[in-house]
């Protein structure tokens, strides 16, 4: 007999807090299966997930194509390395370059693997390309990013939590303040022949879904063409339909030079992400220059382009927008009955909730934990705020069930 069976959520909380590194804080729920937009726990309660893996699961929990797709391949061949070609690869990358507009995609794993590959791409662009002198470049970085764990990208991190005491850091990165165009053009004014990229997410979304005013992609991405910069979009969040368009970037027309993908790019089956350039700046990287034992392998390119297929088949960009607009609006109408929440902001199916509370406080995880008894599953981040983020195959009169859900949870609280 499978030991989810016979031991309880204690059981396991109990195993990974013993034996497990103690670099997550989880809401304390046990889960063991998930469909679509629900998942059980190991007692057998069914909740809605309103975090899909941090958007990761765009697509809905072991998505039948996915899951297929997957299996076939892991049945003929998971892993040539790149030292051979395989017979999967180009067909992916045929079909993600083509999906979005881009000459090339180099092929990664995780989220901040591919923010790496792109500040190293940019940067290598930068020495080749425009001139910088070698060791110099700069990369224009945003206030309250979140681009991932390593050591660099947490160099650029002013979270305490994501760099204290893992220093010493990588230099050559400059802090503005996200949404401020004026502030851009300071730095590009003054420094732009030292100035390899900008890298910033289209809503910072670890940060509590900020989502910046309307023309600030569009202006970021005019200003770095004036300035002869890299703008660099990282959507391993937005990305893949969540707020609506494939990429958020699309919102405004903005074809970034660098798009970075991930998470729902293998719809949570498995760790694939992308960079995606034109030739001008991927042909910088040589053979032997950047590379991923398990990037590019056919399992990983085979879940992918499934899920990238059940994205498109299902309309799951449309779903998000029309959903993320009816959500808005019944959380507003929530507003107008409580005070316990004062704000809610989003795009697509992407939101947030700012609890009336200091950050420090825990009563946005109080009010998680009331969901999930109530049958949802939600996290705070940065204390207050709570991301609203259900897999985008919701239906409306699912949503509608979240939406009483969350009504019942607050004016109970
Ligand atoms: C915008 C953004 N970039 C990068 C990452 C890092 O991705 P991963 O956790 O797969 O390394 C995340 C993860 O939340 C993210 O939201």
């Amino acid at each position: 007999m499978s030991s989810t069976l016979i031991h309880s959520s204690e059981y396991f909380i109990d195993l990974e807090h013993h034996h497990g590194a103690h670099n997550y804080h989880p809401l304390p729920v046990v889960l063991s299966k998930g469909e679509g937009v629900y998942v059980w726990d190991v007692e057998g309660k069914r909740y809605y997930d309103f975090l899909s893996a941090y958007s990761a699961v765009n697509q809905g929990h072991s998505h039948p194509k996915i899951v297929q797709a997957m299996i076939d391949q892991a049945q003929v061949l998971s892993l040539t390395s790149r030292a051979f070609y395989n017979n999967k690869l180009g067909l992916y990358e045929e079909k993600i370059t083509q999906l979005l507009g881009f000459d090339k995609v180099l092929p990664m794993n995780s989220g901040a693997e591919a923010v790496e590959t792109a500040v190293k791409l940019a940067r290598k662009w930068s020495y080749e390309v425009k001139g910088i002198h070698e060791n110099s470049a700069k990369i224009i970085v945003c206030e309250n990013n979140f681009h991932g764990r390593t050591t660099t990208i947490v160099s650029f991190s002013n979270d305490p939590d994501a760099n204290q005491n893992y220093g010493p850091f990588t230099p050559g990165f400059i802090k503005i303040p996200y949404n401020n165009l004026e502030a851009l053009e300071e730095v590009l004014k003054t420094d732009a022949q030292n100035i390899a990229a900008f890298l910033a997410e289209p809503i910072q979304g670890e940060a509590g879904v900020y989502v910046p005013d309307e023309g600030y992609l569009k202006g970021a991405s005019e200003l770095c063409k004036k300035y002869n910069v890299l703008f660099i979009a990282d959507e391993v969040q937005t990305g893949i339909a969540r707020t609506g368009k494939m990429i958020a970037c699309h919102h405004e027309g903005v074809q970034p030079d660098i798009l970075v993908l991930g998470k729902a790019l293998s719809g949570g089956m498995y760790p694939v992400s992308a960079v995606l350039a034109n030739n001008e700046i991927m042909n910088v990287i040589k053979p032997g220059q950047h590379g991923s034992t398990f990037g590019g392998n056919p399992l990983a390119c085979a879940v992918s382009m499934a899920a990238l297929d059940v994205i498109i088949d299902e309309k799951l960009a449309d779903n998000a927008e029309r959903l993320g607009k009816i959500f808005r609006a019944e959380i507003e109408k929530l507003i107008a009955e409580t005070t316990l929440i004062t704000k809610v902001r989003g795009k697509g199916l992407l939101n947030a909730i700012l609890i009336n509370d200091t950050p420090e406080s825990d009563t946005a995880w109080n009010i998680c934990l009331k969901l999930r008894d109530n049958g949802l599953l939600a996290k705070p981040t940065h204390g207050n705020i709570i991301r609203f983020a259900p897999p985008l195959v919701m239906t409306e009169e699912q949503l509608m069930d979240c939406v009483a859900i969350i009504r019942k949870t607050i004016l109970e609280f």
